[in-house]
């Protein structure tokens, strides 16, 4: 990512900007009353931004989720995009990356994410059946939940994952 792109929290002031690059970078699914939500309600979410010449380039949101039992809690990395025409400058790994220097910081030992794994594997996921995701995924997407290990002083949870109400959604999960 070039030095002119720079990355910080989101802001609800942000949203009417962030509606408009996931109109272009998802043009065939409306996530954005999701990420509203995320981003505007009381929820355990991290949300940044990539900002490039006073444009928002690219977001990605970490929401914190419970693992039953043991309440012990993982990051679910969702959603994630880059502008069309910012696509292949790092944007969208500087915001992986970040998340997981923050999430990192505050004791989270594991993220989650449901995308195709020829993407995030760059990050070290890889297919977990250890954590049940919240909706029984369609077959053959076994490859596409997957998990990495941030810390290695937190143990590798296994359960079921408890999502806040955003993404307490199956239609979230199976289209
Ligand atoms: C996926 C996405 C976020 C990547 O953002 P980006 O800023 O272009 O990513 P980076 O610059 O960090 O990485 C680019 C690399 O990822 C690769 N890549 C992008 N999407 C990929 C995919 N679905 N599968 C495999 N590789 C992919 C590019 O080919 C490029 O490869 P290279 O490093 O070998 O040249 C962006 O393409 C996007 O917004 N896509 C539409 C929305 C989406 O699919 N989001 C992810 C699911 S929530």
């Amino acid at each position: 990512m070039d030095d002119q792109t720079e990355l910080r929290l989101s802001t609800p002031s942000d949203l009417t900007e962030i509606e408009h690059l996931y109109s272009e970078a998802f043009p065939d699914e409306d996530l954005f009353p999701l990420v509203r939500e995320l981003v505007n309600g009381d929820y355990p979410v991290h949300s940044f931004v990539a900002v490039r010449q006073n444009r928002i380039v690219g977001h990605v949101a970490f929401t914190l989720c419970q693992v039953a039992p043991g309440e012990a809690e993982v990051a679910l990395l969702a959603p994630l995009c880059a502008a069309p025409d910012s696509h292949a400058q790092g944007i969208g790994s500087a915001l992986v990356r970040q998340g997981f220097v923050c999430m990192k910081g505050l004791g989270i030992g594991q993220v989650m994410v449901l995308g195709d794994p020829n993407y995030y594997s760059r990050f070290d996921f890889a297919p977990d059946d250890k954590i049940e995701p919240p909706y029984q995924l369609p077959d053959g997407w076994k490859d596409a939940w997957q998990s990495v290990q941030l810390r290695s002083d937190k143990p590798r949870l296994s359960g079921k994952l408890i999502v806040p109400e955003p993404w307490d959604s199956k239609a979230l999960w199976v289209s």
